[in-house]
């Protein structure tokens, strides 16, 4: 059973001091309470029925796709007995079009058990729920907490990355231990006083903020702490098995200047080109593109308001042993320090040939950053 081992108190919060676990838990519902916008049907009720069938949906479908499918069923299955006694077909005709058809048939199959077993109650006891077709320790934890505020914490990829990043933790999220070792971390950050608020919460945090791709940490409530961040490592994490074989990496390279200077820094991780410096780095798990209108909305995500986009670079690329690094250069200049590069360090233009760079970063700065440079109004025709 899945308890909430160290489970957060609130007396123990309030100190100067408090160890990254409160720390995490608190800021995570301040700004969730105070800063989350994402409003979804589903959200702050306890219909368990409700509940799991937005929970079913959701498994393989981004909310964007699942919320009309959710209103349709909801709407001609208002209740778990209406559901229960529909035909197959109809069901499955509703959900056509979303994709893993096992999910319907369990759903189903679960309605009409609730029905005969549960008189049309579902289950308050994640055990009795994770014995239902169809639901995993996810959606069970989700159930649980929203429908009988009972103190389980979700866990999936969202959440690992969310935890993988904050935390440093580079054990992989796909493997046996890594699961184990996500999932106890889990249990000991839930707020088992509202588990269903941390749950949503951590569920939203990853969607909207601390998203796989681009992240946008220069608003993070939690990025004084975070560990991703402070060791310019985000991209790299959460770690996978299966992304160790991964032979390219994408990286967009920031050259911020602001009255003459370059903001760098030094890659201390583990990572290739320790100790190597670096501009504000970027990385994509794939290629990207860097356009303007993208490029634009970044900057804004992270906060700055005033900036002159100069020049994005063609792609440079360089050969390692076991890697091959593509980057873009892209330059900005900034009419102030924003917070998250207060503690960069910020170098005169023409010193920036006495600090050490991996060979793809001296390639542009020999012949890259040479070129001429866009006006405020964009790139030269
Ligand atoms: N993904 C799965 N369940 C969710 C929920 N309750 N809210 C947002 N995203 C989700």
């Amino acid at each position: 059973m899945q308890e909430a081992p160290g489970t957060n108190k609130s007396s123990a919060r309030g100190s100067k001091t408090i160890p990254n676990e409160l720390y995490f838990t608190r800021k995570l519902l301040e700004w969730h309470h105070r800063d989350n916008r994402r409003e979804m049907p589903w959200k702050g009720i306890h219909d368990p029925y409700k509940i799991w069938l937005s929970e079913i949906i959701l498994q393989q479908t981004r909310v964007s796709q699942g919320l009309s499918y959710y209103l349709r069923l909801l709407a001609a299955y208002p209740s778990i007995e209406k559901l229960a006694t529909a035909s197959d077909a109809e069901v499955m005709k509703l959900w056509e079009g979303l994709g893993y058809y096992t999910r319907c048939r369990n759903m189903l199959r679960t309605a009409r058990i609730v029905m005969t077993n549960y008189k049309g109650q579902f289950p308050a006891s994640f055990e009795k729920l994770l014995e239902l077709p169809g639901i995993g320790p996810y959606t069970a934890a989700a159930i649980a907490s929203f429908a009988f505020r009972l103190p389980y914490a979700v866990v999936d990829g969202n959440v690992s990355r969310v935890l993988s990043r904050f935390f440093g933790i580079e054990t992989p999220i796909d493997t046996t231990n890594g699961k184990q070792l996500f999932a106890q971390l889990a249990g000991r950050l839930l707020d088992s006083r509202e588990p269903g608020v941390y749950n949503q919460a951590i569920m939203d945090f990853g969607a909207t903020v601390c998203m796989p791709q681009q992240p946008i940490c220069g608003l993070c409530p939690l990025g004084k702490k975070c560990t991703a961040r402070q060791n310019g490592v985000v991209h790299r994490l959460p770690v996978k098995e299966k992304a160790v074989m991964k032979k390219i990496r994408w990286l967009a390279y920031f050259v911020f200047e602001y009255q003459g200077k370059w903001c760098v820094q030094e890659r201390t991780d583990k990572d290739i080109w320790q100790n190597l410096f670096e501009f504000y780095a970027v990385e994509t798990e794939g290629a990207m593109e860097w356009t303007q209108p993208v490029i634009v909305e970044w900057l804004q995500q992270q906060g700055i308001r005033r900036f002159q986009l100069n020049h994005i670079s063609a792609l440079y690329t360089q050969l390692l042993t076991h890697r091959e690094i593509r980057a873009v250069f892209i330059r900005v200049k900034l009419s102030g320090i924003p917070h998250f590069l207060k503690n960069h360090r910020w170098i005169a233009v023409q010193k920036m040939k006495t600090l050490p760079f991996p060979r793809v970063i001296n390639r542009w700065l020999d012949e890259g950053f040479e070129q001429p440079i866009w006006g405020k109004a964009g790139p030269a025709k």
